[in-house]
């Protein structure tokens, strides 16, 4: 701290007789010519953290960020800051990839059991900026792909959404979307890094809500690269490859769908545990089970229903129950996860839906607002006036792009 509190009156910690039990600088990402600091305070000054947080920002114009207090109420969970950040949720899986349920269809077959622990270890040893390793999939593997995308493909022109149609005849054009191919992630994110700036990165199991969707809000998918066990081609009970790459891939190709992805998981920063809850019923209800209006007809856009040949018809069909997407009822709606949803939620547009998840976002209880910062990969934290300055400069710049645009094309 020295550099700022020189230019105070003396050292506010020193003032109040804080102990600093902890304390790390480096020089700060976000403006030139100055520092970050890590500070950890002893538990027994935290009464007065209050006042110096106000003191730092008040007369050095310094960018605070509270961490914990270890006071409940108060306490901001720990989010990723950067994209590489993300590389912590690595080790996070609620679920060990290789370790499958007795009701599993590959629990008995150690054959299936070892390729699953290979998969596993890629994802546990992947880091972001690395490429994604390839895999050469077994002739058994590209066998049960092959039934799946064979099967689905026939469904997909009268059931799934226009932006699935639209993006599908590309993701087999460029990235060895075919019967007899099981496209690499790599080829896959690099392909959606040029479309929406989305990228893939591996995943070893199942994680947690919090972390999973922190990556959307880097724009960054977590997924699975294992395929179902191939003696049911039909039928898998977690996520694999067929459903991230047939079922999510070619929606976050799609730039509002992916600018509303990215909102739920900017959403999720920071938020407190019955947000995220409600945050991930939202997701499920719309990335994975949603409904959309096409015109007067309805389509899936849901990776659920479009990796699942029997759900995707059922979906459509007069037996389940369809609502309007209402973020406040659909936020705490419960669901069965092992049948066919009872309910779905039917979406006007992506943009639309976009904004309810913004403005529920503005009802969770958080002391910031954050935005994405595509250039840094970072999360900026907008709780003090010289971010706030920053990102008015920023958008002042874009409007002088826009409006001399708009002046060429009149
Ligand atoms: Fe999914």
């Amino acid at each position: 701290m020295d550099r700022e509190v020189c230019k105070m009156n003396g050292d506010p910690f020193q003032e109040k007789s804080i102990n600093l039990t902890h304390i790390e600088s480096r020089p700060s990402r976000v403006t030139k010519d100055e520092y970050e600091f890590f500070i950890n305070l002893d538990s027994r000054n935290i009464p007065l953290l209050t006042d110096i947080v106000k003191t730092l920002r008040n007369e050095i114009g310094a960018n605070v960020h509270e961490l914990s207090r270890k006071k409940k109420k108060d306490a901001v969970p720990w989010f990723p800051r950067t994209i590489q950040e993300l590389d912590r949720f690595a080790n996070q899986i609620l679920s060990y990839g290789a370790e499958l349920d007795a009701d599993h269809p590959g629990f008995k077959d150690p054959v299936y059991r070892a390729r699953r622990k290979e998969f596993a270890d890629i994802a546990y040893n992947y880091r972001h900026g690395q490429p994604i390793p390839k895999v050469t999939y077994t002739e058994e593997e590209k066998k049960t792909w092959g039934t799946v995308f064979r099967e689905l493909k026939t469904l997909y022109p009268t059931h799934a959404c226009y932006e699935h149609n639209h993006v599908f005849p590309l993701l087999e054009k460029y990235c060895g979307y075919q019967e007899d191919n099981i496209p690499q992630l790599e080829d896959v994110s690099r392909f959606l890094q040029t479309c929406t700036g989305f990228r893939l990165r591996p995943v070893a199991g199942l994680l947690s809500s919090r972390d999973f969707l922190a990556g959307l809000a880097f724009r960054v998918f977590h997924s699975t690269q294992y395929i179902r066990h191939g003696s049911r081609p039909m039928y898998t009970p977690e996520p694999d490859v067929c459903h991230e790459l047939l079922g999510h891939v070619p929606l976050f190709a799609d730039i509002s769908f992916a600018q509303f992805s990215q909102e739920i998981g900017l959403a999720s920063l920071g938020a407190p545990d019955e947000y995220i809850e409600k945050l991930a019923t939202v997701y499920w209800f719309t990335v994975e089970f949603g409904l959309c209006k096409e015109g007067d007809a309805l389509k899936a856009y849901g990776a659920g229903l479009l990796s699942s040949f029997g759900e995707l018809q059922y979906c459509l069909s007069d037996k389940p129950e369809i609502q309007s997407l209402n973020l406040e009822k659909t936020a705490v709606q419960k669901y069965p996860v092992t049948e066919f949803q009872p309910l779905y939620y039917v979406a006007e547009s992506f943009k639309n839906a976009k904004e309810k998840v913004r403005r529920f976002a503005s009802t969770i209880p958080r002391p910031f607002s954050v935005r994405y910062n595509p250039y840094t990969q970072r999360i900026e934290v907008l709780d003090n006036a010289k971010q706030l300055k920053n990102l008015a400069e920023s958008i002042s710049s874009e409007m002088g792009t826009l409006c001399s645009a708009l002046k060429k094309i009149e």
